[in-house]
């Protein structure tokens, strides 16, 4: 990043405590626009948690998100989609009993304007966003399939494809490929990559290396809520704080040599 660019995203001294426990404990990140950036650190970091406040999930306990230079901290999870930040979780959310199209109708319907439930009908903007997700994340031949039977791969390119039915401007993915195989693993990689190439600017979170460091432009680690370390993807395992709170010596080694040979899995 230079100086002077402008972000697209401004988050500045996010905090947000759970009683005693800063979960998150003074994040600053800024993220310019064909960004791919990518955070890592150990279970109960914080990450996941600051998602949530900076896409409106809950309230910061302090600091503030700008999003285009616009003020959005405090704003609900709905108004923020709309805005242009759509995001996954985690864990799988989605209305179960209802089908695939019928999932990312609501997303493309709700996620773009402000809409009310009465008067709810769909129209062809809505159903071409909606077919337009479903093929490009390839879940057109199961889309009147009830979601609570999909497997874990579908799901997750569900979350994705109402993410991105949404037409949004920065895409939040929360352990995208987390409980995947290695050829799933790399089905959602072209998939990012695919949405980055058209534009879109990507924030994610994510456990197994070789994904984290293969896509991301740029990589934060968190510990205890806050930033440990920031850089490029081919200096994260030589960062001793790194070494010696999240990764350890073993996949400092798997990932030396997947930096050298480009092909190692680590
Ligand atoms: N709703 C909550 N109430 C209380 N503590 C929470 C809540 N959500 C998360 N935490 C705590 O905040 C810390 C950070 O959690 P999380 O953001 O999920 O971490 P990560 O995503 O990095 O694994 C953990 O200690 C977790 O137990
Ligand atoms: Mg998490």
């Amino acid at each position: 990043m230079t100086d002077g660019e402008q972000a697209l995203l401004d988050c500045d001294n996010i905090v947000k405590r759970f009683g005693q426990l800063a979960a998150v404990d003074g994040m600053s990140l800024s993220v310019q626009q064909g960004e791919i950036v990518g955070i890592g650190g150990p279970n109960g970091a914080g990450k996941t948690t600051f998602f949530d406040v900076v896409t409106g999930i809950t309230p910061a306990t302090g600091g503030q998100v700008q999003l285009d230079h616009r003020d959005i901290s405090g704003m609900g999870a709905d108004r923020i989609c709309q805005l242009g930040i759509a995001r996954t979780f985690q864990l799988n959310a989605a209305f179960e009993s209802l089908t695939v199209r019928e999932n990312i109708d609501i997303a493309a319907y709700f996620g773009k304007g402000k809409r009310a439930v009465p008067g709810f009908r769909l129209g062809t903007d809505v159903r071409e966003q909606t077919e337009e997700a479903l093929a490009f994340v390839g879940l057109a031949n199961k889309a009147d399939e009830t979601v609570a039977q999909l497997p874990v791969l579908d799901r997750k390119l569900l979350m994705i494809a109402g993410a991105i039915a949404t037409r949004p401007r920065i895409l939040f993915l929360d352990e995208p490929v987390g409980g995947l195989n290695a050829g799933e693993i790399d089905y959602i990689m072209e998939l990012v990559l695919k949405l980055n190439g058209d534009g879109l600017t990507v924030v994610l979170i994510e456990h197994v290396m070789r994904f984290l460091l293969a896509l991301s432009s740029r990589v934060l680690i968190m510990h205890h809520g806050k930033k440990i370390f920031e850089g490029l993807p081919n200096q994260v395992a030589e960062d001793p704080v790194v070494i010696e709170t999240y990764l350890g010596e073993g996949t400092r080694k798997r990932l030396k040599t997947f930096f050298a040979e480009g092909e190692a899995q680590p």
